[in-house]
């Protein structure tokens, strides 16, 4: 049967986290409080809400609602100032030769990620094209890990869940993954990623043969 692939977006085809971070730590400084790496690493495949209320709470501070909805909107417009330097020459090594190779061998691909900055992004990398189907933060309602963003990818590619195979980097993408009854390629840790079906440094560990082998399943 048909196979697809979907992928997560930030820190599997960009390295946007060293953005984040950035974007997080003025935040959190300006309201008074530090905001370390370590925390910056839990806040990957976070909702942009989610991870505020994580800050906060680190940072034992309270805010109203108006104030609240303020730090984010600001938070986003720094994130953005960013996001807009960004180029071609941010797609992380190996991304490409994958995409090549399932243009060539016309294997459907989507987006799934929780950014809502994510249709943005892709134009600033120049990779929009190419996906069959985009499903980004502004399209669901629930955050990984529900399987939901990845199950409406997989829907609109017109593929049953089971024929597809998520590229994640967040131990919550992974287990959305899972949850969605896809195959799961963790991108990072092994310690971090260990419920994936597999586990790579990055892409240039993924073999064309790897692919091949997956996809023939
Ligand atoms: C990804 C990132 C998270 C980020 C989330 C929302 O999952 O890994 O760190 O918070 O997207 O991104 P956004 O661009 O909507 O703020
Ligand atoms: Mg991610």
């Amino acid at each position: 049967s048909q196979k697809a692939i979907i992928f997560d977006l930030d820190g599997v085809i960009v390295d946007t986290a060293k953005f984040h971070f950035l974007a997080w730590k003025k935040l959190a400084n300006d309201l008074g409080f530090d905001f370390t790496k370590e925390q910056n690493e839990e806040l990957k495949g976070v909702s942009r809400v989610h991870s505020l209320k994580k800050i906060l709470n680190w940072g034992n501070k309270e805010l109203s609602e108006e104030e609240f909805n303020h730090q984010m909107q600001l938070k986003n417009e720094n994130y953005l100032s960013y996001v807009n330097k960004m180029d071609k020459g941010e797609v992380l090594p190996g991304v490409q030769k994958v995409l090549d190779y399932l243009e060539e061998q016309n294997i459907p691909y989507a987006l799934g990620s929780a950014s809502k900055n994510a249709r943005h992004i892709l134009e600033k990398i120049d990779l929009k094209d190419g996906f069959d189907a985009i499903v980004d933060g502004t399209d669901v309602s629930k955050a990984k890990p529900d399987p939901e963003v990845f199950l409406i990818a997989a829907e609109k590619l017109n593929v049953a869940p089971q024929d597809c195979i998520v590229f994640e980097d967040s131990v919550a993408g992974i287990q959305a993954a899972n949850k969605g009854k896809m195959t799961s390629i963790g991108i990072g840790e092994e310690k971090t990623l260990h419920e994936a079906d597999y586990i790579f440094k990055d892409f240039t560990e993924i073999s064309i043969e790897f692919l091949q082998n997956l996809l023939q399943k």
